[in-house]
């Protein structure tokens, strides 16, 4: 990895309870912090998910936003925000494999990570104008460790489940923190395809029959056989009529 260029350290904002991590990162661009920002927080009041969904956020999961800011001579970060995604995705994965290496863990493209194929992780990428300086990306990241939801519209999952207990917020972090930096400093510098065989190799449904819906009010959709990933990040289905790729939706099997 010869053009691996480590980012600066983290500078770490630590909160016993806020809104949302997303909307803290928010107040503190407005005063111009550095990239490399982690707010992380205990529990949200106001945690939220795409497409604004609420994001349940007791004491015990992680919760937490990384403010990346494009650097000289780095592309702007809003060109890369769906790739970012699915950096952050991998390194997720891998931190929950340090800690529970048997653990059934698949990358659901673009977003989520799932356990035994209940959702454990959600990612949310917002792209946040600055006065007088380049758009800065907020990735934030919900981790369930302790806790998941019930009652949704999906099945969720939380890593403790596969351990004798449920690990700590901070636990996670110190295994997540290094193999993030890693994976978004090659990101940063030579973009997904360097990740894309380990992105595959943890992919769910590859190989399986898929129905895409194409907008969030999910009145579109398309289908076919997920065959992978390209280089840009964006997925491949296989069909009848030839390969479709896909930029942009939302997963499901039949
Ligand atoms: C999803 O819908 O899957 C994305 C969920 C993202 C939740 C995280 S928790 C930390 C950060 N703060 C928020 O309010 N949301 C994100």
């Amino acid at each position: 990895m010869m053009n691996f260029v480590p980012p600066a350290p983290y500078q770490i904002r630590q909160y016993r309870e806020i809104d949302s991590t997303q909307e803290e990162a928010r107040r503190l661009l407005a005063q111009d912090v550095p990239g490399w920002t982690i707010v992380l927080a205990n529990r949200q009041t106001g945690g939220r998910g795409r497409f604004g969904r609420p994001w349940a956020s007791p004491e015990g999961n992680l919760y937490m936003t990384l403010i990346l800011r494009p650097r000289p001579g780095q592309p702007p970060v809003g060109t890369a925000i769906g790739l970012a995604n699915l950096c952050v995705g991998l390194a997720v994965a891998e931190a929950a494999l340090v800690l529970a290496p048997d653990a059934p863990l698949a990358l659901k493209w673009p977003n989520d990570l799932l356990l035994d194929g209940a959702k454990m992780c959600g990612i949310l990428s917002e792209l946040v104008q600055v006065p007088h300086a380049d758009p800065a990306l907020l990735i934030g990241i919900g981790v369930n460790l302790a806790h998941h939801p019930d009652g949704l519209a999906y099945r969720a999952a939380h890593l403790g489940q596969v351990l004798e207990g449920n690990p700590a917020p901070h636990m996670f972090l110190d295994a997540m923190l290094p193999i993030l930096s890693q994976r978004l400093g090659v990101f940063l510098v030579e973009g997904f395809e360097p990740l894309r065989t380990e992105y595959l190799a943890r992919l769910a449904f590859r190989g399986e029959a898929v129905r895409i819906a194409l907008d969030a009010e999910r009145t579109h959709f398309t289908e076919g056989v997920l065959s992978g990933i390209d280089r840009h990040g964006r997925l491949v289905l296989a069909g009848p009529d030839g390969e479709q790729v896909i930029s942009a939706g939302d997963v499901t099997t039949f």
